[in-house]
């Protein structure tokens, strides 16, 4: 489970985060919400531990990010999966490369296991023979579905999403969408998904949040059933 704990961020006397504090549970996925701009991105990288918070503190299961040493952090880092807006894929990488990376950069894995997750990750995201591409030949929406695949190379037990959705067709919305609800149904994936899809956002969370001028607010509890 997160807990995030009065988190605040200014970037020069402009202030993005002004007291931040919510939980994600396990086996829970929260969706922010939010106008452009108004630091959802910024949020959702301090909770991952990929920017600092100016004050404020980030649980992991009780413990604070800001007390882990080196060792602990590395663990952590594979320990959550992040899909950046934009997807941020290596042009110079296929899209086998792509979705190996964490694998590369966090195991010892002997070939035949790495290619055996990367195969089956290929599979889950719908992209079995595409793994000689490069992100130049690839439209929007696989862009996206190899950084989901990415994100999910060492299983981790959390997922960050920011924009899963954005400026794909509606097809592909509902594709990775549907992802987005299978990873959280049956692989029991807990995490974040930033969002300014509201029907996607209203399928995946069972919290909604509203980031605006500085401050979180709930909106809405939904109930999962309902929607299955
Ligand atoms: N490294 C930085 N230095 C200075 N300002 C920054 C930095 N990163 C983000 N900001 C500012 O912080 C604010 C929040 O940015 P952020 O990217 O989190 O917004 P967002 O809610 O994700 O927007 P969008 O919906 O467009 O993705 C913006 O005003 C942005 O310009
Ligand atoms: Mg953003």
């Amino acid at each position: 489970m997160i807990r995030i704990h009065e988190v605040h961020k200014n970037f020069g006397n402009h202030i993005v985060l002004n007291g931040i504090s919510f939980e994600v549970t396990d086996n829970e996925i929260v969706v922010i919400l939010g106008p452009s701009g108004t630091g959802k991105t910024v949020l959702l990288k301090i909770i991952a531990g990929l920017i600092k918070p100016d004050s404020g503190s980030i649980f992991f299961d009780g413990k604070a990010l800001d007390q882990m040493v080196p060792d602990e952090i590395y663990e952590l880092r594979k320990q959550i999966g992040f899909v950046f807006q934009g997807s941020a894929l290596f042009d110079s990488l296929t899209v086998y490369e792509n979705i190996g990376i964490a694998i590369e950069e966090h195991t010892n894995w002997k070939r035949g296991k790495k290619q055996e997750r990367i195969k089956q990750i290929l599979e889950i995201i719908g992209m079995p023979n595409k793994h000689r591409l490069r992100p130049k030949d690839l439209s929007g929406g696989m862009m996206k579905l190899v950084g989901i695949g990415r994100a999910l190379a060492l299983d981790p037990p959390y997922l960050f999403y920011d924009e899963p959705t954005v400026g794909l067709d509606p097809i592909m919305k509902s594709r990775i969408t549907e992802l987005i609800i299978t990873f959280r149904d049956r692989y029991q994936k807990s995490g974040i998904v930033v969002t300014h899809d509201l029907e996607s956002a209203q399928l995946i969370g069972s919290k909604l949040y509203m980031l605006k001028s500085g401050k979180i607010q709930k909106i809405s509890t939904i109930a999962k059933e309902k929607y299955e």
